[in-house]
């Protein structure tokens, strides 16, 4: 589903014998325009239609990076596919942390194997892990049967390197280093009809000495309100009833445009759409989270009961030295408040264990602080070495063994926690957003709560997209069954 339709007139006048033009997203139209004629040429070469597919590695902000991707592909004449059997195979890659990395190279291999017997084949690398120079060497060395690799920058100059791979030959490699540009009213192809992510800042400014996002996505940049806001009417026009604001720390949105909004000001705007129905939001940086904010969740009407913490670590110590910028105490406090102002809410968190330096004490304070939050869910990682990062050159890195035995206590605890919290809302009637039919069972729809829990209740396709009221009869852990009610 393309959402900017408006570029077609302006494709018409592109003639392209001349050179393109100098400003975008006008010269990316362009280039569209040239990539369609290429892919027919492919295609009728071929003797049948050509697919393409993106596989996504990584966050929310990549996900929606994908579907940008998958909007000029359809613009240039793939057919989008699932999965890598494809003649177009992109990754859209994540450098979090290392398993992440490690995937998309076992993987690769493989694909290496299937263009060896489709001569039509393209791959492209782009996202995160392109970021990294040594990456993108291995890739030069190791791999040399992919086309193009570009990186988190310049993902708006896709159809230009595109139209530059089919007119040429050989890898094309265009990665930048950081950028100040927002280029917008490019296609788009949304995964769900009825939801859609949107990007309301780019990049991050706080650099956790573990993390490596600052440097692969650069400085933090926010979008204009007015830009946020108009692009979510046009979504809602286009039946989308639900959006997820999205960032790597929202709750310091605004604070760099020529005309600073704080991000609750943002969500007051967000709220005021007609046809919109909910409101999300990822991430949320507790030292940036203000009473503002609070506020305005606990008198909306729209925005989801749900809250994305990370703490991290419940250690001061370590928090200190991970540069979060909160103690244990401030990060409490702030729990505290939340669950008083707005007491369904669902409160999930990430945490990473083995952090260099941590000890048995250190540990045992996040534990505390697990019990004391009583997290709905949380997302635990073992802490891994991100080269570049402040971190990495930390001496004392923590032995596998008693890592692991962290991470096992921790999950156990987690999870009984979780168990807990699930349940509480067995018996109640809630809205539920209807979001596909069940998997295992095709009786079954599953929906989501407010607070983004799954509940699988009898129903059919004509009910996905919609709000419904479901009794929620029974909590299975992680899920609810539940029935439709007229309450
Ligand atoms: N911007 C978000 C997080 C983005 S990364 C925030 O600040 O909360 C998602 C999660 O990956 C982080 O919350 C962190 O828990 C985890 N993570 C990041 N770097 C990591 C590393 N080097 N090792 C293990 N986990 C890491
Ligand atoms: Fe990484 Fe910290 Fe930025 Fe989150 S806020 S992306 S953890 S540096
Ligand atoms: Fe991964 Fe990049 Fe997101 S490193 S977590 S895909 S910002």
């Amino acid at each position: 589903m393309s959402l900017q339709k408006d570029y077609e007139k302006e494709l018409e006048q592109f003639d392209l014998s001349m050179a393109p033009p100098e400003e975008e997203p006008q010269r990316q139209y362009y280039f569209i325009k040239k990539c369609r004629a290429l892919v027919k040429r492919m295609e009728q070469e071929a003797g049948r239609p050509l697919t393409a597919s993106t596989v996504t590695f990584g966050c929310q902000m990549n996900a929606r990076d994908s579907e940008k991707l998958a909007g000029i592909l359809e613009e240039v004449g793939y057919r989008m596919v699932e999965g890598e059997d494809a003649d177009f195979v992109i990754y859209n890659t994540c450098t979090v942390r290392e398993n992440a990395n490690m995937r998309v190279y076992g993987r690769l291999g493989v694909l290496g194997n299937k263009k060896k017997k489709n001569p039509h084949m393209l791959i492209a690398l782009c996202g995160c892990m392109m970021q990294e120079p040594q990456v993108v060497e291995k890739i030069r060395k190791s791999y040399r049967f992919v086309d193009l690799v570009f990186g988190t920058h310049n993902i708006y100059k896709f159809a230009e390197l595109l139209a530059e791979r089919l007119s040429g030959s050989g890898m094309i490699v265009d990665i930048w280093k950081d950028t100040d540009k927002i280029v917008e009213n490019l296609p788009l192809q949304r995964k769900y009809a009825f939801k859609s992510g949107v990007n309301i800042m780019f990049g991050c400014n706080n650099f956790c000495s573990y993390c490596i996002v600052p440097y692969v996505r650069g400085r933090e940049r926010s979008r204009s309100p007015r830009k946020i806001v108009r692009e979510i009417e046009r979504l809602v026009d286009d039946g989308v009833v639900e959006v997820m604001l999205l960032g790597q720390n929202v709750n310091s949105y605004g604070k760099n445009l020529e005309e600073p909004v704080t991000f609750a000001q943002l969500l007051r705007e967000v709220e005021k759409i007609e046809g919109l129905k909910r409101i999300r939001f990822m991430t949320s940086h507790p030292k940036d989270l203000s009473d503002e904010l609070i506020e305005v969740m606990a008198a909306s009407e729209k925005i989801c009961r749900h809250m994305h913490l990370p703490l991290q670590s419940g250690s001061s110590r370590i928090l200190k030295i991970m540069n979060r910028r909160y103690t244990k105490e401030q990060y409490l406090k702030l729990v505290e408040k939340l669950r008083k102002a707005i007491p369904d809410i669902s409160l999930t968190t990430d945490i990473i264990v083995g952090f260099p330096g941590e000890t048995e004490e250190d540990f045992e304070e996040t534990l505390d602080v697990v019990r004391k939050a009583r997290y709905d869910s949380a997302f635990t990682f073992i802490y891994s070495k991100r080269t570049g990062t402040p971190a990495a050159a930390m001496e004392d890195q923590i032995p596998e063994d008693v890592v692991k035995n962290r991470f096992d206590r921790l999950l156990a605890l987690v999870q009984e926690i979780s168990k807990e919290m699930a349940g509480r809302l067995t018996g109640r009637v809630m809205p539920v957003l209807a979001e596909e039919v069940n998997g295992q069972d095709a009786s079954l729809i599953t929906g989501r709560l407010s607070n983004n829990l799954l509940v699988h209740f009898p129903g059919d396709q004509s009910f996905i997209g919609k709000i419904v009221n479901v009794r929620l009869k029974e909590c299975k852990g992680f899920y609810y069954m539940g029935e439709l009610t007229d309450e």
